[in-house]
């Protein structure tokens, strides 16, 4: 405890320091790339992995790693990935607060913004695409701990409702919105979004962010959203899916698509169209469709390549560093092979499908209930 609070707190004062050293005119520049490394989770720095490595230094990933691949065979089978998502939540909720901090998902950045500046940045984008306003009721399902749902609270004025299914994603983000200050207007409640524990027509606004992934039944998952919704209402999506591009004949394209279904316990992505079609079929109205990421602004997964962490975790050496810490048992058992499949694979799986352009992580998708 203490030392990821030592951790925690060099991280943000190197980056503070960094800050102030990158704005100094010619040495600057040459300073950025520390940046990166020494900064804080929101920043996503090399660092913070290291903050990861001692917090779990007693974990049993053994046990993790046996039913997170149980649970993805059950999924497999059935196309019920209700417990693999629990499974996986209960322990990487934490991970990826750690090594990402609040943002579990991809924005468009820019040159000289930081992650988090980006993050703001897509929340105030996120409430005008919904069009919220003071004292509607939006939902945000696949909430996490639900970060989101309270930015848009917090710029908007209006009530937000998370859903997850995922105790320790109920139990933090409720203790994020007492924090922030927000228990009059938010809450985060237990339900699947294939069966959302909400009356028809409740809320005047449905989203939901990178987590309709989870699903293998995306027809029923749009219209429970649907059906939730309000005559009048919106439902905006944003997620990742596999584009034209892709290929499931090619090899490579596969083994980088199949991966990152895997590492984190999820059927095949789906593709817009499975959108498009399961909005009409649920009686939903095209809006609006925009890619966040198109260019000027940086590749969605850009995040992985700013900080060099896409280079640190493809390279032989760091795979053979852990794989001998932990037969030296520096690391716990079997945390080589959970470091292989939750770790490296979704962030490399991400960056070389992103540019590969098979797979895209940036489309905000709108509809309307008539
Ligand atoms: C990648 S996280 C995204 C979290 C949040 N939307 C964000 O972008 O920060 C996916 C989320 O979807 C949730 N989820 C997956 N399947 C779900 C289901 N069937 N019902 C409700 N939540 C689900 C997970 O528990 C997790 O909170």
């Amino acid at each position: 405890m203490v030392l990821t609070s030592i951790l925690s707190l060099v991280g943000t004062v190197l980056g503070t320091a960094l800050d102030v050293a990158c704005a100094v005119p010619v040495v600057g520049p040459l300073l950025k790339p520390l940046k990166f490394i020494f900064g804080a989770a929101d920043d996503q720095s090399v660092t913070s992995l290291f903050t990861f490595l001692w917090n779990y230094r007693n974990f049993d990933f053994e046990h993790f790693m046996k039913s997170h691949k149980a649970a993805l065979a059950v999924g497999q089978k059935t196309g019920d990935y209700c417990t693999g998502v629990c499974n996986y939540y209960e322990v990487m909720s934490e991970v990826i607060t750690l090594t990402s901090g609040p943002f579990w998902h991809f924005v468009p950045m820019a040159e000289g913004v930081s992650r988090k500046e980006s993050h703001d940045q897509f929340h105030c984008t996120m409430v005008n695409h919904l069009d919220a306003k003071p004292g509607q009721k939006i939902l945000e399902f696949g909430c996490g701990f639900g970060e989101i749902g309270r930015q848009v609270a917090k710029i908007s004025g209006a009530s937000v409702t998370g859903l997850t299914m995922s105790n320790a994603e109920i139990v933090g983000g409720n203790e994020r919105i007492h924090k922030a200050g927000l228990q009059d207007r938010c809450v985060i409640v237990q339900g699947n979004y294939h069966k959302m524990p909400f009356p028809d027509a409740s809320f005047d606004k449905v989203f939901g962010v990178y987590c309709l992934k989870y699903s293998a039944d995306l027809e029923t998952a749009i219209s429970e959203a649907a059906r939730v919704l309000k005559p009048g209402g919106r439902l905006v999506s944003y997620e990742i899916i596999v584009t034209d591009k892709y290929d499931p004949t090619n090899k490579t394209h596969k083994y980088y698509v199949d991966n990152i279904s895997h590492s984190t316990c999820m059927p095949p992505l789906w593709h817009a169209h499975n959108f498009r079609d399961a909005a009409r079929k649920a009686g939903l109205v095209p809006h609006s469709e925009v890619d966040l990421c198109k260019p000027p602004a940086q590749p969605w997964y850009s995040c992985f390549e700013r900080t060099y962490i896409h280079d640190v975790l493809s390279s032989p050496l760091v795979l053979n560093a852990v794989k001998l810490a932990e037969t030296v048992r520096i690391l716990p058992k079997s945390f080589f092979e959970f470091f292989e499949a939750c770790i490296i694979h979704p962030t490399t799986d991400f960056t070389n499908a992103g540019r590969l352009g098979i797979v895209d992580g940036a489309l905000m998708m709108v509809w309307t209930k008539p």
